[in-house]
């Protein structure tokens, strides 16, 4: 296969949005006078730098520096957007649901790269921005652009909502999404503590039952998210693409049954192949009906022995900023903020 590296042959087919060098020296506070001799030094690392993009495909060369530039970029683990079977099939095919953006480096290296997955299962798109380590200072600068041209192309392919997310997001991601026109939407904590807990739950639970379970899992998920909608709209289409991935497991899905119906699961997942062995708490709710008697806190200690069971020393979990009954219910069971991502979000009009 013929190898089409960042930076060579993008004009090739590919739209290149523009050189951003001028902007950058335009617009770093304190930078000196464009052109200025002054400015030669701090300028000749950028002069190279372009934007490319957006395109709604990559090929297989530019896929592979991609999931490069997302290790580069220090992504953690349970936050990657790049680089799984589904990611390297969708934005390999021209899918009108991918889109991407891109700058390089003097020598053609991939430093920042923007991409829009809208989602099989609703109409909304989740937005991703991977900036080289070493270019961290200009993630605005960089940052900016290649989201409001992969926001055009989400425009030409049906428009829709569009959720940035920033692993560890900060000022410099939130600028991001100011400039290209999105508003602060969600906070999520990433938390994680060691296993094993050496706690045991005492209550009687059972494993997932596919092709039974579904429906009524999904109504106590409702139920219990009605607060945080991004949750608890879950759709059996989006239950079953992820029971569809590889990770699944049913008896890692454990559902409390009270008077034969479901009073809460809590729904375990292991992040196969990490090192050390890193399991999540993927889902856990409990129906309101059944709240307020630690069915919560027995579900998160059976899922946790689960995993540790499995050889997972590592327990995490993703929770909403706002969530305080789950947050009180992991300090307790000691885990500890570990990152903390931020999203951003836009509705995008559709136009030709
Ligand atoms: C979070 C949730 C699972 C807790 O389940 P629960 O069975 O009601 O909770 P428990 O009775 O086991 O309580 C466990 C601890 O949670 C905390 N807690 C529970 N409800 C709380 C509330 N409304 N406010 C503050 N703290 C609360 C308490 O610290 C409690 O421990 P304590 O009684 O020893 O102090 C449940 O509220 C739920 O399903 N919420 C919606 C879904 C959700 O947010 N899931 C977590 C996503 S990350």
């Amino acid at each position: 296969m013929t190898r089409t590296a960042f930076g060579q042959g993008c004009h090739l087919g590919f739209r290149f949005v523009g050189r951003c060098l001028v902007e950058f020296a335009a617009r770093s506070p304190g930078s000196p006078e464009r052109g200025s001799a002054g400015s030669l030094g701090r300028l000749s690392s950028v002069v190279a730098m372009a934007l490319y993009g957006p395109v709604d495909r990559l090929d297989d060369a530019q896929a592979a520096d991609v999931v490069t530039l997302a290790s580069r970029a220090g992504l953690a683990i349970g936050h990657t957007p790049v680089g799984d079977e589904d990611w390297a099939r969708r934005s390999g095919s021209g899918d009108d649901g991918f889109g991407a953006a891109w700058a390089t480096g003097a020598d053609g290296k991939l430093v920042a790269y923007v991409q829009a997955l809208r989602s099989p299962a609703d109409p909304s798109w989740s937005a991703e921005l991977l900036i080289d380590a070493d270019e961290r200072s200009r993630t605005a600068d960089l940052g900016a652009p290649l989201l409001s041209a992969v926001l055009r192309l989400v425009g030409q392919h049906g428009g829709g909502t569009v959720h940035l997310w920033a692993a560890g997001g900060g000022p410099a991601h939130a600028e991001v999404a100011a400039r290209a026109g999105l508003e602060p939407h969600r906070t999520l904590h990433q938390m994680s503590r060691p296993l094993p807990t050496g706690l045991h739950s005492s209550v009687p639970l059972r494993a997932f039952v596919v092709g039974q379970d579904e429906e009524q899992a999904l109504e106590v998920n409702r139920r219990a998210f009605a607060d945080h909608p991004d949750q608890g709209g879950m759709t059996l289409a989006m239950l079953e693409e992820r029971m569809a991935e590889p990770w699944f497991d049913p008896a890692g899905f454990l559902i409390s049954e009270i008077d034969g119906r479901i009073a809460g699961f809590c729904w375990t997942k292991l992040f196969l192949g990490s090192d050390p062995l890193v399991g999540e708490i993927h889902v856990i709710c409990v129906d309101p009906d059944f709240a307020g008697r630690r069915l919560g806190h027995e579900l998160v200690v059976a899922g946790l022995d689960h995993l540790a069971g499995r050889g997972a020393t590592i327990g995490m979990l993703f929770v909403e900023g706002d969530n305080t009954a789950a947050l009180a219910l992991y300090e307790r069971l000691g885990f500890e903020i570990t990152r903390t991502d931020r999203s951003w979000t836009t509705t995008v009009a559709t136009s030709t």
